[in-house]
């Protein structure tokens, strides 16, 4: 891979999607083998978050660890930033420190790319707002990749808070480049402008848009980025949008769930699904650490630093 930085799918070509995808294959029998690497040995990566996480920023050090980096975490909430240091002057300081990679997240869009702009390390975009968030819709492309073989003309359904996620503009590119038909559904108030331009279905109706489904994604409802009420009740919001089993007898026999969490259950999903024989949200899970060890050794090997 030749370049610096991963800020979102949107950048990234098929052939580098595909090198992601299959380094991360291997990563991942290395984990079930319980095997380790020394790939970034003597590197060392920063994980910048200015926004919540359980799964991205773990999985982010425990992948730099499985290849035998050294890891450091800046807490906004105890760093700095407190004290009213931008975001340029923290990424100088961490330039400063010499760090190799930052993993950032933030809930400005654009503010990886600017990050990037400003360092010489290499940045990974974690979450930038309502942007994009590349390393999740990576590891649902190898759950998925895993699952089927092979991801070309599966039908993918992405039901929920469209309009908040940078998960949905994500997944939506990823799944499309794999040759996937995407339909993005939600109640017009949770549908962003534009979304179409994506190269997606767009559908109101859910029980119409899961019909024939390979792939059901849905989103949780990001009640920390709205400003007024998007729908009436949680209890009718998942009647209508839930993913229940019910609705997944709508679905093709071979049909599979992938959350990206946190999930809320009795939302956009009910419990029984989320612990069911369809879900893939522990996979997942897995499959998050093995995309980012490959994300970190082919940036920070990649032929750029050769
Ligand atoms: N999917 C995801 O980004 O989860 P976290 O917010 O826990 O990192």
């Amino acid at each position: 891979m030749k370049r610096k930085d991963i800020l979102g799918i949107k950048d990234l070509t098929r052939a580098e999607i595909n090198e992601i995808l299959s380094t991360a294959n291997v990563m991942r029998d290395m984990i079930d083998r319980g095997e380790k690497s020394s790939a970034l040995r003597g590197k060392s990566v920063t994980t910048l978050f200015y926004e919540n996480s359980t799964r991205t920023r773990n999985s982010f050090e425990t992948a730099a660890k499985n290849l035998g980096a050294s890891t450091n975490s800046i807490t906004v909430s105890t760093s700095s930033v407190q004290k009213g240091e931008s975001l340029v002057d923290t990424g100088r300081t961490l330039d400063a420190l010499k760090t190799d990679v930052i993993v950032i997240r933030h809930s400005v869009a654009g503010s990886s790319k600017l990050l990037a702009e400003t360092v010489n390390a290499s940045v990974i975009n974690a979450g930038d707002g309502m942007n994009e968030h590349p390393s999740q819709a990576l590891l649902d492309g190898l759950t998925a990749k895993r699952h089927f073989g092979n991801v070309d003309g599966k039908k993918v359904v992405i039901v929920g808070d469209i309009k908040h996620s940078r998960v949905a503009r994500s997944d939506a590119i990823l799944f499309g480049m794999l040759g996937a038909s995407v339909t993005v559904c939600a109640p017009y108030s949770l549908l962003p402008c534009g979304i179409d331009g994506l190269g997606c279905d767009v559908e109101t109706d859910f029980d119409k848009a899961i019909h024939g489904a390979n792939i059901v994604i849905p989103l949780r409802v990001q009640r920390e980025r709205m400003d007024g009420a998007y729908f009436s009740t949680q209890e009718e919001y998942h009647e209508y949008y839930g993913v229940t089993q019910k609705r997944l007898e709508l679905c093709s026999d071979d049909c599979i769930v992938m959350h990206p969490g946190p999930i809320n259950r009795g939302s956009e999903i009910s419990g029984d699904v989320a612990d069911g024989i369809n879900s893939m949200i522990v996979e997942q899970v897995t499959n998050g650490v093995a995309v980012r060890m490959a994300m970190l050794d082919l940036l920070v090997n990649g032929d750029n630093r050769l």
